[in-house]
């Protein structure tokens, strides 16, 4: 299973830091938001990732990412020359996928809680398999309609008149037909390749599994100022009344085995001094 992060777009809804600034590089309490949907994909045991974004935002992930190897990744980076449509991530990412199945997540998607269900159909996706999230704004999403038995049997992208209260969040696991399908795409009215419509492709051929989430997990919003502070807020609360955090990726890199301890103690010895290095020497310390 590969992985890719879709991390471009224009973010103008935070203008004006969007004119210097990427959004999924904002700080979500402590640390970049793009951090959170990078260790959904570790914790479902994925370790090869594309990351997709546009040519002023890529160099910095660089930085921040490098090729992964530190955290026994392999990270590579895709150019997206315009924001296309969420499903030109196939098409770009082709050579990257090759034979293989694919997950994708949006880079400024934040999930929260137990997420179980989620790694186990990164496992054992068979054709595709996307979420149904009740929100209370469902024309701002691309929704999944279901029948009494809880069978996914409509999929709109942003209806003005939605029929159900069920938003596809932005975690899509694919087998290989993806590329294909993506590539059969027309755009739509608003000149994107659409995700929602490679999701019908999938529910037409029957073999599109939606799982509902339930109520125990936050699937939070980032596309604005307010959402943005509400989701630094959101983990600062949690991460201070634990003492744990959420979504660090080394951390995440040394608990799934992907580096061992003496990586693990190289990582955190070239770090300068920070709260963020103090809890991770204190992993170690307890051990
Ligand atoms: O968040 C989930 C929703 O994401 C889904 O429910 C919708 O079905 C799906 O279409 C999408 O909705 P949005 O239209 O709100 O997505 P947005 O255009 O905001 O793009 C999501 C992220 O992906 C955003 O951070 C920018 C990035 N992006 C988007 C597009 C279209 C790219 O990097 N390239 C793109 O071409």
């Amino acid at each position: 299973m590969k992985g890719i992060i879709l991390a471009g777009g224009s973010g103008s809804r935070l203008y004006p830091i969007s004119k210097v600034y990427s959004k999924q590089l904002t700080l979500i309490y402590d640390k970049p938001l793009i951090y959170f949907p990078l260790s959904i994909l570790m914790l479902g045991g994925i370790k090869d990732i594309l990351i997709i974004s546009n040519e002023e935002t890529i160099p910095m992930y660089k930085k921040l990412f490098n090729d992964g190897s530190h955290l026994g990744l392999n990270i590579q980076y895709k150019l997206q020359s315009a924001p296309n449509g969420i499903a030109e991530s196939f098409i770009l990412g082709d050579k990257f996928i090759g034979d293989d199945s694919v997950t994708l997540i949006l880079g400024d998607n934040i999930f929260y809680g137990t997420l179980d269900y989620m790694y186990n159909a990164i496992k054992n996706n068979v054709g595709a398999t996307v979420f149904g999230y009740r929100v209370t704004d469902p024309e701002r999403y691309g929704i999944v309609e279901f029948d009494d038995e809880g069978n996914a049997i409509s999929l709109e992208e942003k209806p003005a008149h939605p029929k159900s209260n069920y938003a596809v969040p932005g975690l899509y696991i694919y087998n290989n037909e993806v590329v294909n399908i993506s590539k059969n795409l027309k755009p739509s009215p608003r000149g994107e390749l659409e995700i929602t419509d490679v999701n019908i492709e999938y529910l037409k051929k029957g073999t599109l599994k939606v799982e509902k989430i339930g109520r125990g997990v936050a699937w939070l919003d980032t596309g604005t100022p307010e959402s943005l502070l509400q989701a630094s807020n959101f983990f600062g609360v949690i991460e201070d009344r634990q003492g744990l955090k959420v979504a660090c990726i080394e951390e995440i890199a040394y608990n799934m085995d992907f580096i061992t301890k003496a990586q693990f103690e190289k990582i955190i010895s070239e770090m300068p001094k920070s709260l963020y290095r103090s809890y991770l020497e204190k992993i170690l310390e307890n051990e």
